[in-house]
């Protein structure tokens, strides 16, 4: 029997991750909860954007260039009872693979909306990311401190656009210049904005109940009684919050505020500490695994190469599933059945990269990983055990690279694999010709390949244009037609670095066509490792 301290560890965890569009406000909601968390003194430490005070991580030469992150760090922290963990998720050009993968490995999304935009194209995909595992999704709407559309018709976007039911837990009084606050329908109390108190936690001042006459005298008497109108017409019209809905990732309760003028943020926590599962169980190959299983295990979803240029290491994200880890401790490096000794593990504080003494199922740790770690690798104490879940993404970006010296074709490709087991990348090699294509989400992939096969594999390439749209990972269960397939659409067909076979398609329609016409080959968007 797991003992009681060990099992009141796990279930305070809430691992999380935001979802939204580039822009809406992640990095700045990122600093106001962190700044509850008491990670951080004063907001505006996170990112450094067009000034020289970068995070405090190791950066690699080329983040400095660009002033953006590849790294996708983990911030801890605690906050009411709970004790967080945050996972960045690479958003602007540094919007990657990874970034989907990410959302693999965790219990919960916050998924943070401009309200004057609604949503948006990539809240859009990444939404589609977490209905993989039907991962519970808290929203925030931001920016209300600027003129935004009517909050019904958001929400009511977002419900039709996402499919997921809206539940308001609070509704905003006003907004842009004339922004007073928001009523918590759940506390029935409105709680008051105050402008300019963006960088601190703000002294609230809050009038209770929806017909006490203080709340006039505070907003004003006509935003009060708008106030009151549009809550019985909301309150008819949305869903009331269901945990069970909720929990099920069928229902979202949504939050209102504003990032940078740090209002709101905290009702956001509240809630998403409350609600959000604690860590999860998770499938193998054979069973699920629980979080409370004494045994430790866990998956790596994410490889980090060069966080500290000066060592060159590459550290493996790996999530605890269940149990415990603890410095020294014994794991079993499942794909090739050896024991390794951990006794170096990083967790990662705000930013910091901290010596892990110990961490629980849902914490993420960091293990130093000199190439024989790939993604979607399991670690266990004990049981050869095999998480499923932590899939490839099919690209969405393609080039074909090429050798500036063609007498390194081997060492190409031998870097471009390893490349891509890290999940860096993914290649492809076409049936018909010699040429090699790299496939990627982000496009800073591309980047970050050639200046690791130049440093890594002293290999210098270059990229060209090439005319593949999108990718799909085929298979068949009726042999015959699969060699009908396999011989008809050779040219459209490539090997990936495991060797799959896969369907490059030249156009969107083109996919469609082939899949219309081949109704018994099966196409993927995602493929397991
Ligand atoms: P992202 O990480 O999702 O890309 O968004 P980020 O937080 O960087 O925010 C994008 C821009 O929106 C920033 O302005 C930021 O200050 C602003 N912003 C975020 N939250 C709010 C909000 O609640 N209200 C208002 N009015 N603006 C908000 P920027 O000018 O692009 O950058 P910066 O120079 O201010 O950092």
């Amino acid at each position: 029997m797991a003992n009681q301290d060990f099992l009141n560890e796990i279930n305070k965890r809430r691992t999380f991750a935001i979802i939204s569009h580039p822009d809406a406000g992640k990095t700045t909601i990122t600093e106001k909860v962190l700044l509850f968390g008491k990670a951080l003194q004063r907001a505006g430490t996170v990112k450094g954007r067009g000034s020289n005070q970068h995070a405090k991580s190791d950066w690699m030469e080329m983040e400095k260039e660009r002033g953006i992150s590849v790294t996708t760090s983990v911030m801890q922290f605690p906050y009411n009872d709970a004790l967080v963990n945050l996972l960045d998720t690479p958003g602007h050009e540094d919007f990657s693979e990874d970034t989907y993968r990410t959302l693999t490995a965790v219990d919960s999304c916050l998924m943070v909306i401009d309200a004057a935009k609604g949503v948006e194209d990539r809240t859009r995909k990444l939404m589609e990311v977490t209905r993989l595992r039907d991962t519970p999704i808290v929203t925030f709407m931001n920016k209300l401190d600027r003129d935004i559309r009517d909050p019904m018709e958001v929400l009511d976007e977002v419900e039709t656009e996402l499919k997921i039911m809206c539940a308001p837990v609070s509704w905003p009084i006003g907004c842009g210049k004339e922004f007073k606050g928001v009523y918590h329908i759940h506390r029935d109390e409105t709680i008051l904005y105050q402008s300019g108190q963006g960088h601190t936690i703000q002294e609230v001042r809050i009038v209770k109940g929806l017909d006490n006459p203080e709340l006039d005298k505070a907003v004003g008497e006509d935003l009060a009684q708008q106030l009151r109108d549009e809550l019985e017409l909301v309150l008819g019209a949305s869903h009331e919050f269901d945990l069970e809905l909720f929990l099920q990732g069928k229902l979202t309760p949504v939050f209102f505020g504003t990032a940078l003028g740090n209002f709101g943020v905290d009702h956001m926590l509240d809630g998403l500490t409350e609600w959000a599962p604690a860590p999860q169980p998770r499938q193998t190959e054979t069973r699920a695994v629980e979080a409370s299983e004494e045994k430790f295990s866990g998956f790596v979803f994410k490889i980090q190469a060069n966080m500290d240029p000066k060592h060159r290491d590459r550290v493996a994200f790996l999530r605890i599933v269940s149990g415990k880890y603890t410095q020294g401790m014994k794991m079993n490096h499942v794909r090739i059945g050896k024991t390794v000794s951990i006794s170096d593990a990083v967790t990662f504080m705000a930013g910091d990269r901290e010596r892990a003494e110990e961490a629980f199922a849902g914490d993420i740790i960091g293990l130093h990983n000199h190439g024989t770690i790939q993604i979607g690798d399991t670690f266990t104490q004990g049981d050869a055990l095999k998480f499923t879940g932590i899939p490839n993404f099919a690209p969405e970006l393609f080039r074909r690279i090429r050798l500036r010296d063609p007498l390194k074709q081997k060492q190409l490709l031998k870097g471009l694999v390893q490349l891509s087991e890290e999940g860096a990348v993914q290649v492809f090699r076409p049936l018909i010709n010699n040429d090699l294509i790299v496939g990627a989400v982000g496009v800073l992939q591309f980047d970050v390949v050639v200046s690791r096969l130049k440093s890594e594999y002293n290999v210098d390439a270059l990229y060209e244009p090439v005319t593949v749209q999108t990718a799909r990972w085929v298979s068949c269960k009726d042999t015959k037609k699969y060699e009908e397939f396999k011989r008809k659409c050779e040219v459209n067909l490539a090997l990936d670095g495991g060797d799959n076979l896969t369907y490059i398609a030249p156009s969107r329609v083109n996919l469609n066509l082939t899949m219309e016409r081949y109704p018994e080959v099966s196409f993927h968007q995602t493929r397991e490792h």
